[in-house]
């Protein structure tokens, strides 16, 4: 299998710097999950895994929205009565939000453009880093249709979120903006809009300068740990940084350590100096 031309409900194009922009592309729909998206994101995600040259994963939308969350018509109304139909979309749904984007080995992050609800927390949370839209709307609006945050929502949203901002949102079903998203956790940068692509740029760039096998493995360790008590951190750290030796190829440690500590042309500890090469 191989990355196709064309997606029904996504565009992907992965530009020379490296960075894959996957692009939600119903935007008369404001982007809306229905199943053919769930299919195509499923497809996309498992091919840019495995592709050379996309070194850093983007999704974001087409149009004002990055996604209305579940298409309602599509993904909830028309398969309420087809269950396998249903059982597919469902299971696409969260192979590609949970499953291939939470174990993803590349750096993924979500650069918010627009509006964001419901079921697209999920895809959100699982991205690594999320830039946005200072003026980005966000909702967990699904106490307006009466229904909960389902399909994970409600387990994602207490795990990023403050507790009592999870409740207060989830319960009022009220918007928030992008600023007030960084400061609950969901977001790390927030950006006037004409600036969202650059910062996005820039990040993906940051990123593209570290070893992609620390940067692999730094995902998993904090991934992991988050499910372990103190004493099975450590065993689990211990292991995983003599495994990260043996796979890094590029000997990245000892490259480093000869830089700072013999050759005295590198400082991490100052934040992005340029390498000497
Ligand atoms: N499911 C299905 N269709 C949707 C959805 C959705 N979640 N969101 C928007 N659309 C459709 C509209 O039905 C409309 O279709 P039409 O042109 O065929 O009538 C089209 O997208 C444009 O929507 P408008 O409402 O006209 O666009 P506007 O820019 O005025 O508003 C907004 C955008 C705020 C996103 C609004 O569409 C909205 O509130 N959508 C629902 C958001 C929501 O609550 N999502 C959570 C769903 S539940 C879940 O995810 C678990």
């Amino acid at each position: 299998m191989a990355l196709r031309e064309h997606y029904e409900c996504v565009v992907v194009e992965i530009d020379d710097d490296g960075i894959a922009w996957a692009t939600f592309n119903r935007p008369e729909k404001r982007n809306a999950m229905n199943p053919q998206l769930h299919y195509d994101m499923e497809h996309i995600l498992i091919e840019l895994e495995t592709e050379p040259s996309a070194k850093v994963i983007v999704l974001t939308g087409a149009g004002n929205s990055w996604s209305a969350g579940m298409d309602l018509r599509e993904y909830f109304r028309e398969t309420d009565n087809d269950p396998e139909a249903q059982y597919k979309s469902f299971m696409a749904n969260k192979h590609w939000s949970w499953d291939i984007l939470s174990n993803s080995r590349k750096p993924t992050i979500a650069m918010v453009n627009g509006y964001l609800f419901g079921g697209a927390f999920v895809p959100l949370a699982n991205c690594d880093l999320v830039v946005t839209d200072e003026d980005a709307i966000y909702g967990l609006s699904e106490i307006n249709w009466g229904i909960i945050p389902g399909g994970i929502v409600s387990k994602v949203i207490v795990d990023k979120m403050p507790f009592r901002n999870a409740m207060f949102y989830s319960m009022t079903g009220r918007t928030f903006d992008g600023k007030k998203a960084v400061e609950m956790n969901l977001a790390d940068i927030a950006v006037p809009a004409d600036k969202l692509r650059a910062e996005t740029i820039a990040l993906a760039r940051e990123l593209m300068e570290k070893s992609p096998v620390a940067l692999a493995f730094t995902k998993q360790a904090l991934r992991a740990v988050v499910n372990m008590d103190v004493p099975q951190s450590y065993e689990y750290l211990m292991t995983k940084i003599q495994a990260l030796q043996f796979m890094d190829k590029e000997k990245t440690r000892a490259r480093g350590m000869e830089e700072f500590l013999d050759n005295k042309t590198y400082r991490p500890g100052l934040g992005a100096v340029k390498r000497e090469e």
